[in-house]
């Protein structure tokens, strides 16, 4: 079943059907003033922090599930029937001839277009660039050949405390804190009135306030107490005072608060009109006046809309691609640098599914993330690094959640040293070389940054403890220990237990070291890292091959995981893949593990993290046994790791497997069956279930995972190969032998490169020729001094 289509030209994904099998959701505004929109306006607002900064209310995991939002309600004065600008809450029948809308989902805005009874309407939500408050502008008109008298009422619920969790549970406290009044035409919300602003989302007792404000219209009415406009007995699908066609004039006192304002419009036939919601943080007084003065225009709106689609316009602009395969060409130049820009934002903190549990930045995941951004955003992802290497202790281990608004370096205390991950700081190995290759500034190795407790080094001393703190963290095999855990939350090795996804990380996190330490004229610091690996290799090789495939771990215990003799969890895809990757496997281990993936791990919809599922395996060895057989780690489809294994192919030059991998569980590829995932066919979502399930293909937590950065990573640097290493462009596509080649265009350097890819005689990989402005070129590199601001690229496989 088909929903939607992807607009690449307006960089939109157009909702046809309103009834998809979920809410369907965007995102809003900036780290300052966060905000998430559904294809219903359901969704709520967050100022720094979902858990902290909450100020517009969600009822999380109801039916729907997005509920309440954003809304406008529109009522005929003379039938007295009413409905929805967004189909839902009021949810009319769909069809031609009754209901008919269309969600426009864009870069940092949603327009909701709707035709019910005569009227057409369109609201667009957004947040404008560096703002504190959000328009929603609503357009009408009268598509009838009578005279209409339509009211319009606005709805938003407010939280009764920032702090979601006492908003949500803490009744006999936040129920007695909230007041809303109309103040000079302003809607005025304020919680905790009679003490001093506050605004930091870890204050605790200070006031907070919102306010609401309508443009181009007089205002008919208002409420403020969200009992008196719904009704004790209604919901948010028939409020009692759009039923009545009136407003209240309520003032919240206690219990609730919500913000509605009307307007009572006469629309002759033909007629537009245009009104516009303003609705922010801060007192209505100051804050509220001074944006409505500034920004309460129909002209100011639009100029913002314009600006701010232009500014996210130029960050995805730094890759357009044109591929043989629809599908692959929306996901790489809008929706999946659209979901790594949001995942980089937001990280695991705010979403339908994020409720705020996860609250700051989580270490392993952040680090990833920026190199899903590193050629949209340079500068920003740089600052992400930085912050991120300040989050590392002087140990080399690092600090599990950097929280961005209160991070001190040097003043934080490190965790309990049973909390330490082992995987955390070995991102940076692949963090770290990629920003510096797509900048090509070599000098970032040498800048100073503190450590989050005590002391300072350079980026490339931040990296050698990194590899410090797991050569001292070793096992029993000498392999390096999985601690707390390593990428996968779930595994229990016991401390000392030793973790060979690690191992493979560590090998990887050792030669990049070395490359970096001789590029800096540091022989000894290579000589080193090479030497450790050659011990690191010794070891592996000694303990980790099973026959076909890559064992998981050794427990502290002793216990190896993931061999032939095990009944559940016995080939992982983690280590088989990181084998590849890393260059730890020999050609020949290379070959098989792979092979093995294919035999043992590929589903339709993407491989399975392991097979078979874990059932009775004891909870405190394997923690996926908390989920069922095909979820999440428990021989789910896994998504964030499904580009390892598309790099891994790719490595080995098998374009077509690869291709198949990362076709398999890209979303865009659902787009003619998106009841399948259920999730949005425009983003990644965490996990698939898989064939060990009885929902195979379902897939949940959209938007913000580690299979953004990723999926996008290996599309563009292996699949179409283009490259950044720190003197210039690799260009080493290993594609389908069927495409007859693909054309890009790549920012980089200052440069904006065109590049053709021809592919006559049917490989998946190899460059046979290179040409750069006609000049032939030896091997598959552009050297960045030979660009200038405009050049052409044609490389020919074969
Ligand atoms: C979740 C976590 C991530 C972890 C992964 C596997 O995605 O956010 O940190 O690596 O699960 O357990």
């Amino acid at each position: 079943m088909r929903y939607g289509y992807f607009d690449d030209d307006a960089k939109e994904y157009v909702i046809t059907r309103p009834d998809t099998p979920q809410s369907w959701s965007n995102y809003l505004g900036s780290t300052e003033y966060g905000a998430i929109i559904t294809n219903h306006a359901g969704g709520y607002g967050f100022y720094r922090s979902g858990a902290r900064g909450r100020f517009l209310r969600l009822n999380f995991n109801s039916i729907p599930r997005d509920q309440p939002g954003r809304y406008f309600y529109l009522r005929d004065a003379e039938s007295g029937d009413y409905w929805s600008a967004s189909w839902q809450p009021v949810g009319k029948p769909l069809g031609p001839g009754q209901f008919q809308s269309t969600c426009r989902h864009g870069t940092g805005y949603t327009t909701i277009e709707s035709r019910y009874a005569g009227i057409a309407s369109e609201a667009t939500y957004f947040v404008p660039l560096g703002q504190s408050f959000e328009y929603w502008r609503l357009r009408l008109s009268n598509e009838s050949t009578r005279r209409r008298r339509i009211s319009v009422f606005s709805f938003c619920e407010f939280t009764n405390q920032w702090d979601t969790f006492q908003d949500r549970v803490n009744l006999q406290y936040s129920l007695f804190i909230v007041r809303g009044e109309l103040d000079d035409g302003l809607l005025r919300i304020a919680i905790q009135d009679n003490l001093p602003s506050g605004w930091e989302p870890s204050l605790g007792d200070v006031a907070r306030h919102c306010w609401l404000a309508l443009v181009g219209a007089p205002l008919s009415g208002y409420d403020s107490s969200r009992e008196a406009f719904l009704g004790p007995y209604r919901s948010y699908h028939n409020p009692l005072a759009v039923e009545a066609g009136r407003c209240t004039g309520s003032q919240a006192y206690g219990d609730n608060a919500c913000g509605s304002l009307q307007a009572d419009l006469s629309l002759e036939p033909g007629e537009r009109r245009e009104l516009l919601v303003l609705l922010g943080i801060g007192e209505a007084r100051t804050a509220g006046r001074r944006t409505l003065a500034e920004y309460g225009s129909a002209a100011r709106a639009e100029a913002e809309l314009q600006r701010l689609k232009d500014v996210w316009h130029g960050r995805l602009g730094s890759l357009w691609v044109e591929t043989p395969d629809d599908a692959l060409n929306h996901t790489v130049n809008v929706w999946g640098p659209y979901n790594c820009l949001i995942t980089f934002a937001w990280s695991r903190a705010a979403s339908l599914v994020y409720n705020g549990e996860r609250d700051g930045l989580g270490f392993r995941d952040s680090v990833q993330d920026i190199l899903g951004v590193t050629a949209a955003i340079p500068e920003e992802a740089q600052v992400r690094l930085e912050l991120m290497l300040t989050g590392q202790l002087a140990n080399g281990g690092a600090m599990p959640v950097l929280r961005p608004f209160e991070h001190q370096p040097g003043q934080e205390v490190g965790p309990d040293p049973s909390q330490y991950r082992s995987d955390d700081c070995l991102w940076f190995f692949n963090a770290v070389p990629d920003l510096v290759a797509e900048t090509g500034e070599i000098a970032f190795y040498e800048k100073v940054l503190p450590y989050a407790d005590k002391g300072q080094d350079t980026v490339l001393g931040h990296l050698r403890r990194a590899l410090e703190f797991n050569l001292a963290r070793t096992g029993a095999h000498g392999l390096p220990c999985g601690l707390y855990a390593d990428w996968n939350d779930c595994l229990r090795l016991g401390y000392q237990g030793e973790s060979l996804f690690v191992a493979f990380q560590l090998r990887l996190g050792l030669g990049v070291y070395a490359e970096i330490a001789s590029r800096l004229g540091q022989a000894d610091e290579a000589d080193w890292a090479l030497a450790q690996r050659e011990v690191l290799d010794e070891r592996i090789q000694a303990v980790a091959w099973d026959g076909d495939w890559f064992i998981w771990a050794i427990g502290e215990d002793g216990t190896v995981y993931g061999t032939r003799q095990a009944t559940e969890g016995q080939v992982y895809l983690n280590t088989q893949v990181w084998a590849v990757i890393s260059g730890a496997a020999t050609p020949e281990q290379a070959g098989r593990c792979m092979h093995t993936v294919h035999e043992r791990l590929a589903t339709p919809y993407g491989l399975m993290l392991c097979a078979p599922p874990f059932v009775n395996t004891a909870v405190d060895v394997m923690r996926a046994v908390v989920f069922s057989p095909g979820v999440k780690e428990n021989a789910g489809i896994f998504n964030h790791t499904q580009g390892w294994a598309v790099m891994a192919e790719c490595l080995l030059g098998h374009g077509d497997r690869a291709y198949d991998y990362y076709r398999a569980s890209m979303p865009a590829a659902y787009n003619d069956r998106a009841e399948v995932r259920e999730s949005e066919p425009y983003v990644q979502g965490q996990t698939t279930y898989s064939a060990y399930s009885p929902r195979a293909g379902v897939t949940r937590t959209p938007w913000l995972t580690g299979a953004a950065a990723w999926a996008y990573h290996s599309a563009t640097h292996y699949i179409l190969g283009l490259r950044p290493e720190l003197d210039g462009l690799r260009i080493d596509p290993c594609i389908p032998r069927g495409w007859p080649g693909f054309k890009a265009t790549r920012r980089f350097r200052g440069s904006t490169i065109q590049i053709e890819v021809k592919n006559p005689d049917g490989v998946c990989r190899g460059v046979r020729s290179l040409t750069l402005n006609g000049e032939t070129l030896p091997g598959n590199w552009i050297p960045a001094q030979g660009l200038s601001v405009a050049d052409e690229v044609e490389a020919v496989l074969g």
